[in-house]
């Protein structure tokens, strides 16, 4: 079986309302996930890119979060209706979509304006 040419996590992580931290999902369901594989099954990609749930990619400000591997594509606030182009564009066309990606001074930085 030939290797995976793309992997996405999808953050599920969940925590209480009134945690330090926000959280991806608030019950730790999400249409995103579903989506992004109902839509990467109907353009092919089944057996080319693998789309997992995640527990907490540590951008919890930034969520839902969604991260593209071999890429490192970091993308935030991401909504079931943004599904479509994270596969077409991306998972089909190898081009980042930008309009979601997060800024890079705002990964894995304690520094992040977003951040308490
Ligand atoms: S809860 Fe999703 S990145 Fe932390």
């Amino acid at each position: 079986m030939p290797r995976f040419e793309r992997h996405v996590f999808v953050c599920h992580n969940s925590r209480p309302a009134d945690a330090p931290r926000p959280s991806c999902t608030a019950d730790g369901k999400s249409d995103l996930h579903t989506r992004l594989q109902q839509l990467s099954k109907e353009a092919g990609l089944a057996g080319k890119v693998r789309i997992n749930k995640s527990g907490c990619l540590d951008q919890c400000e930034h969520g839902p979060m969604v991260v593209v591997y071999p890429e490192a594509v970091w993308y935030g606030n991401v909504r079931p209706e943004d599904a479509g182009a994270i596969v077409e564009e991306h998972l089909v066309r190898g081009r980042p979509v930008e309009r979601l990606r997060v800024a890079e001074e705002c990964l894995n930085t304690k520094t992040c304006p977003h951040r308490d």
